[in-house]
């Protein structure tokens, strides 16, 4: 993986058929899918559960492009082994999750993966202030994690601020909730780079009929682009 800030589009697979995991992959990323989202949830940190190492590990031959894992679990530190060996190319644990971020991302990074933080709606850009060198994504939430399809909350200011915060670091921007073509350019215009959906992108599709999952991820980019 090389560093760029080019828009690229993370279809999250939250919104796939759960039934169908390998060929939803092939199917997003066949429609031009820049990276695949795995969203992780434990019923704990997040009222919803989805699925664990062994699950992501079955993907992780589906994926050609980056496997972006987001954990929405905690504690994270016991299962940071697990989604190296599952085969995770980014592992984003929250900054809610525990009261040891910087040890978490150093542990993300000894384990061979790069290391994401993300931070909740009510969290602001200054708690990462002093993990920026130990990061290689900041994740933005637009929505209060553990569901897909939900409204998008205007995090702009925070954007903002962590733009001018990175500065020259080879950070990623990643912004994940209610994005789409009427949220992106917003977003972008402040300074992401990664733009993760999941309704936006599965909405009107199924593995049978994957052109719309296309125009869908076409829209969301040029929409983008501005
Ligand atoms: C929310 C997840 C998101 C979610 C986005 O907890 O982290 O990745 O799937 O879904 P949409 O794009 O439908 O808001
Ligand atoms: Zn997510």
């Amino acid at each position: 993986m090389t560093f760029d800030r080019s828009v690229k589009i993370a279809p999250s697979i939250l919104s796939a058929d759960f039934a169908d995991f390998g060929r939803e992959i092939q199917a997003i990323e066949a429609q031009g899918a820049d990276w695949v989202h795995v969203d992780v949830m434990d019923n704990h940190f997040v009222p919803n559960l989805t699925f664990g190492p062994p699950a992501v590990k079955a993907f992780r031959p589906h994926v050609k492009t980056v496997m972006d894992v987001h954990l929405m679990i905690a504690p994270v530190d016991p299962s940071i082994e697990a989604y190296a060996d599952a085969g995770a190319d980014i592992l984003t644990a929250h900054v809610e999750a525990g009261p040891h971020i910087h040890r978490t991302l150093q542990a993300i990074r000894a384990a061979g993966m790069k290391a994401g933080v993300a931070l909740n709606p009510g969290t602001p850009a200054e708690a990462v202030s002093h993990v920026l060198d130990l990061a290689d994504l900041v994740c933005v939430m637009t929505v209060n994690p553990g569901f897909g399809g939900q409204k998008f909350v205007d995090m702009t200011a925070k954007i903002r601020r962590l733009r001018e915060m990175i500065g020259d670091r080879p950070v990623h921007i990643e912004i994940d909730g209610g994005v789409d073509p009427t949220t992106a350019p917003l977003v972008v215009s402040a300074g992401a780079d990664v733009l993760v959906a999941g309704s936006a992108v599965f909405r009107g599709g199924s593995v049978a009929d994957p052109a719309p999952y296309g125009a869908n991820i076409a829209a969301i980019r040029a929409a983008a682009r501005g």
